[in-house]
């Protein structure tokens, strides 16, 4: 595959096959991938906490908020939840600041995953003080991200963005999920250059 065609089957995914069991060796070769891209000040900061287990499973997913455009929809229910989480964690004993480097890891391991067949989701939202407790996750630890992964159940198409400019997703009666994407175009600065006198 292509970078292209990994970048574009890359989507953020949020339903799944829940009985797809995950086997830890996955995750961990997604780690490496991280553990191998760049890093501010080659400080490489991060830490992975990695979770298969259903139990633990469980727990991280009652911490994240899912989808928030899409308002009716409270996350995936029972059967459709993710086989896996990586929760990505910034170790203040080593740096000031992880830099972009919670971003750039989070990518490789996306990226790792869809060309394993695999798919997940990023998340932001995130009740950090309740994962924390829920996980005994040590204070030096920050909580920045939560990936989730697992076998994708569901479509996701890009659609170019509306007259409107609207950015939000969508998903139609058959549950096919939209995502605008900005045109090329649209996103390429062309510097204003006074006119000379
Ligand atoms: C830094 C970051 C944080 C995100 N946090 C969440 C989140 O908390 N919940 C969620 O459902 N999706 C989250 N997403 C997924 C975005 O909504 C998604 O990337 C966007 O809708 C575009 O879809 P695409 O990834 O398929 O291109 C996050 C994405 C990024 C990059």
């Amino acid at each position: 595959m292509s970078i292209r065609e990994l970048v574009l089957k890359n989507r953020s995914y949020r339903r799944f096959y829940e009985e797809y069991r995950l086997d830890r060796d996955v995750p961990l070769e997604l780690v490496d991938l991280a553990r191998l891209s760049s890093s501010g000040a080659n400080l490489q900061s991060l830490k992975y906490l990695l979770s298969t287990e259903p139990e633990q499973n469980a727990r991280i997913f009652d911490t994240l908020g899912w989808a928030g455009y899409l308002k009716e929809w409270d996350g995936p229910g029972e059967g459709e939840r993710p086989s896996g989480y990586i929760v990505v964690l910034f170790d203040q004993n080593i740096a000031k600041t992880p830099f972009w480097d919670h971003g750039i890891a989070a990518q490789s391991i996306l990226l790792g995953a869809a060309e394993r067949g695999l798919g997940g989701c990023m998340f932001g939202n995130i009740r950090k003080d309740d994962l924390r407790a829920s996980l005994g996750i040590e204070d030096h630890l920050e909580i920045l991200l939560v990936i989730a992964l697992g076998k994708p159940k569901e479509e996701v198409r890009l659609v170019p963005l509306g007259p409107d400019g609207d950015v939000k997703y969508y998903r139609d009666a058959d549950g096919i999920h939209y995502v605008p994407k900005r045109a090329l175009n649209d996103i390429i600065h062309e510097p204003h250059h006074p006119k000379e006198a």
